[in-house]
């Protein structure tokens, strides 16, 4: 057998052997059968940490137990269960992918990688983490902790967010799959990725792949994996009006094509730069809301990190004199008492709590 050979044989047979004796992460998706929980459970993992998951994906399979359950429900009610997990498109897409597969595919889970992958909301990540998951089918899952662990094995230095490195990462990681073992293989190199072989401070010492690995050999697997560029991160500046009468918040629903679709929120006035109360009563947005207010008061910012964005957020309370003004038709006041039925965006959520709005 030549090295290169010996190399991907050894990495996939200690994998294996390690998922088997030494893989103690326990995950409550992990041998489940039911393809509806297995896909729960991965649109759920899409940009959110297994540990933060956990109580969302239990949340969902003890309400809806089956895609019928979840494709007959309301809609606010599923997006209250979401609330916080953020990246409401997802929400919308599962919703509307239990709702086909209930009315248009009689209730039947696709079993094929095409089947999985036309789904809304499913690229090729979580198709392979499904197919291979609920129906035994060999695809291997490339994803961050993937570019890592095989980056630094087998000391791979072409950038993983290039065409290039994506069919190079992608190839390897097809021809490493053992095809009669692909549900162990997945798991175990996801596992390996968040708990052994880290961005920072990997464990070497307790990896089962210590050995062959050439990163650890030559002392670089802090340099490994390479990335071509910095994703650019851009701010967005969100000045929420905390608009307050007779035990009533003034509340919109988001609509259009942007971050947090459907979810509730106070008068957002957004602008390019961060302002105080003063600069704020001086846009435009906040004259043509034509309130008439005893007081202005800064109340409480917060941040969210989004993949590609950072959103500041500052709340303004404004104690109204009387329900007039120019706002928006399509808000409107809701008694406080109701607040626990609408689903928020993180920090709006985060505020009204902290500022004992429910
Ligand atoms: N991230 C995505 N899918 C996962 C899974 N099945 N287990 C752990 N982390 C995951």
């Amino acid at each position: 057998m030549d090295t290169a050979k010996g190399q991907k044989k050894h990495f996939t047979t200690q994998l294996l052997h390690w998922n088997h004796n030494d893989n103690d992460r326990s995950l409550p998706w992990k041998n489940e059968q039911d393809p509806y929980k297995i896909w729960l459970s991965e649109i759920i993992l899409q940009q959110t940490r297994a540990l933060q998951g956990l109580p969302y994906y239990t949340a969902f399979t003890e309400t809806y137990p089956t895609i019928k359950d979840l494709a007959g429900a309301k809609d606010e009610d599923v997006f209250r269960i979401w609330q916080g997990l953020g990246y409401y498109n997802r929400c919308k897409n599962m919703l509307a992918t239990a709702r086909y597969i209930t009315n248009e595919l009689g209730g039947q889970f696709p079993n094929t990688y095409e089947g999985i992958i036309a789904l809304k909301g499913i690229g090729p990540y979580t198709a392979a983490a499904i197919a291979s998951f609920a129906f035994a089918l060999p695809y291997s899952v490339v994803d961050g902790n993937v570019y890592r662990v095989l980056s630094r094995y087998f000391a791979i230095e072409t950038p993983f967010d290039t065409t290039e490195g994506k069919k190079q990462f992608a190839e390897l990681a097809q021809a490493l799959i053992d095809p009669t073992a692909s549900q162990a293989y997945n798991q175990a190199i996801m596992d390996l990725g968040a708990t052994v072989c880290t961005p920072r401070n990997p464990l070497c010492s307790q990896c089962p792949l210590e050995k062959n690995c050439i990163a650890y050999h030559q002392n670089m697997t802090t340099l490994l994996p390479v990335r071509s560029k910095k994703t650019q991160v851009a701010t967005r500046y969100f000045h929420y009006l905390i608009l307050k009468w007779d035990n009533k918040l003034w509340l919109q629903k988001r609509t259009g094509k942007d971050i947090w679709e459907n979810l509730h929120q106070p008068l957002l006035i957004e602008t390019n730069a961060a302002m105080d109360k003063n600069e704020l009563a001086l846009t435009d947005a906040f004259k043509a809301a034509n309130l008439s207010y005893k007081h202005i008061e800064y109340s409480g910012h917060g941040t969210q990190r989004l993949t590609h964005r950072i959103i500041q957020s500052r709340f303004f309370t404004i104690e109204l004199n009387k329900n007039t003004g120019s706002l928006p038709v399509d808000g409107s006041w809701t008694p406080l008492t109701q607040l626990q039925n609408l689903a928020f965006p993180k920090t709006v959520l985060s505020f009204l709590k902290n500022n004992l709005y429910f």
